[in-house]
């Protein structure tokens, strides 16, 4: 069997958790790649709402294995706050999700790291999660990372030798930090991890593949967030794209199925940098509180703009996408035209190319087509569209050359029509 894999293809927050929900039944093992509790996935059902971070989003439907891989940065503090909250609400999760040995562990101290890098930053500042993402995976890649099957032994004496590091970093950075008490956290939540099964998830991975088991990868943030693809330096630290999932999980390219690409009628971004079609008006409002778009977690006012398929096009090339998700259609129901980026105009020139540097030269030149003008929550299949909705997805695939196989139209479960 093949593993599928569902990216973000702008700059996180599509509805990956919801559709990943919405998908499970299909899959057998639903698992995580990369990222961290920067993450936060949205699943809305039966009138509950949940907020996932470093959990996959497979967890709700029918007793499915769930899978940390080895590209994730696990904080045991919030992994165990996340996996209590959830057994709390009857879905005991020890038995069903297995964690990779070799995924890194966010020490309270890289959380501190976090906070004085984007302060030493000033208006540079990446408007991280503030979760330690960076640092976490800068030890990783500098070798100096612990990961999750260090707890078993010798735990202390790893901890001690990389937190005097970091405390030598913070002092240097004349950061002041008193960790004491999350200190005291950590430790509590590794004794509540050893109770997870801790796995060699690249072999269980591929075992499973072997048995015939299906697979579902589910990606966080997304592709223009990718440290190599993205907006760089306003990016995360991580391979978000489809190769990710290789690095992330032990499998091989060959091994990958379908690419789902998931993917707003609109765009959003959270935090700092470049957005080209970014709105500064009453148009950008609106979406922001029809579409309620403020952070799963953080509360983060979202930036709003519209959908830019120039960047669209990219990640589609980088992930390989074959089958398209579009998500919030409903957030425009009631805009009388709608616009869409097919280019950018720079120094006069007009790009159609995902430039190297998108910057405040950027001007996008947009299409604009009439609005659909109707309340489409409530719709259950594809005929009932409105004539308008149907001609905006027909020019989205003739533009991005894939087609958009399940569109969303509010934020529960069975607001999802499959094509
Ligand atoms: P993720 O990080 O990609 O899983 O996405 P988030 O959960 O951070 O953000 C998506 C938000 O949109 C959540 O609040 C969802 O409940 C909501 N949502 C998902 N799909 C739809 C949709 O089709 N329409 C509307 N109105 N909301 C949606
Ligand atoms: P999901 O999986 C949206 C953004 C942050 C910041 C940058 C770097 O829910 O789509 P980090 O803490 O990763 O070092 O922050 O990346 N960011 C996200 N934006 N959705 C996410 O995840 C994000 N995870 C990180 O806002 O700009
Ligand atoms: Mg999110």
């Amino acid at each position: 069997m093949k593993v599928d894999v569902l990216l973000g293809l702008q700059w996180g927050d599509e509805g990956k958790g919801k559709v990943v929900d919405v998908l499970t039944p299909e899959y057998n093992v639903i698992t995580r790649f990369q990222g961290g509790p920067n993450a936060g996935h949205t699943l809305v059902f039966n009138g509950e709402k949940y907020v996932l971070r470093s959990i996959p989003s497979g967890i709700f439907q029918g007793g499915k294995i769930n899978i940390i891989g080895n590209g994730v940065v696990l904080d045991p503090i919030l992994f165990k706050q996340e996996a209590v909250a959830l057994a709390e609400s009857g879905h005991d999760l020890k038995t069903r999700l297995y964690i990779s040995k070799k995924a890194h562990l966010i020490l309270p101290t890289h959380r501190m790291l976090d906070a004085a890098y984007e302060a030493a930053k000033g208006d540079a500042k990446i408007g991280t999660t503030g979760k330690g993402i960076g640092p976490t995976y800068t030890d990783k890649v500098s070798r100096n990372g612990l990961r999750v099957g260090d707890i078993l032994e010798n735990f202390d004496e790893k901890y001690a030798k990389a937190k005097a590091k970091h405390d030598q970093i913070l002092k240097s950075l004349n950061f002041e930090y008193n960790i004491d008490a999350l200190e005291k956290e950590f430790f509590e939540a590794l004794e509540y991890i050893k109770e997870f099964k801790l796995i060699d998830s690249e072999h269980v991975i591929n075992n499973l593949l072997k048995e015939g088991k299906s697979v579902l990868a589910e990606g966080a943030q997304g592709t223009l967030l990718d440290v190599d693809f993205g907006s760089y330096p306003f990016v995360t630290s991580s391979n978000t794209v489809c190769a990710g999932a290789c690095t992330g999980m032990g499998i091989a390219p060959t091994k990958i199925g379908k690419v789902y690409g998931i993917f707003k009628a609109y765009c959003t971004r959270v935090g700092s940098g470049p957005f080209p079609t970014e709105l500064f008006d009453e148009v950008g409002e609106t979406i922001c509180k029809n579409g309620n778009e403020f952070g799963a977690v953080t509360g983060r006012k979202r930036r709003c703009g519209w959908i830019d398929l120039v960047a669209l096009k990219y990640a589609i090339m980088i992930d390989g996408v074959t089958d398209l998700i579009m998500m919030k259609s409903d957030v425009l129901d009631s805009f009388k035209t709608i616009k869409a980026c097919v280019a950018y105009k720079i120094n006069g020139e007009t790009v159609t190319e995902f430039p190297f540097s998108i910057n405040d030269d950027i001007k996008p030149i947009y299409k604009e087509l009439p609005g659909w003008n109707c309340d489409m929550t409530k719709m259950q299949s594809e005929d009932e569209f409105p004539a308008e909705f149907k001609a905006y997805i027909k020019f989205l695939e003739e533009e991005l050359e894939v087609p958009i196989k399940i569109v969303s139209v509010g934020p529960d479960r069975a607001q999802t029509i499959v094509r």
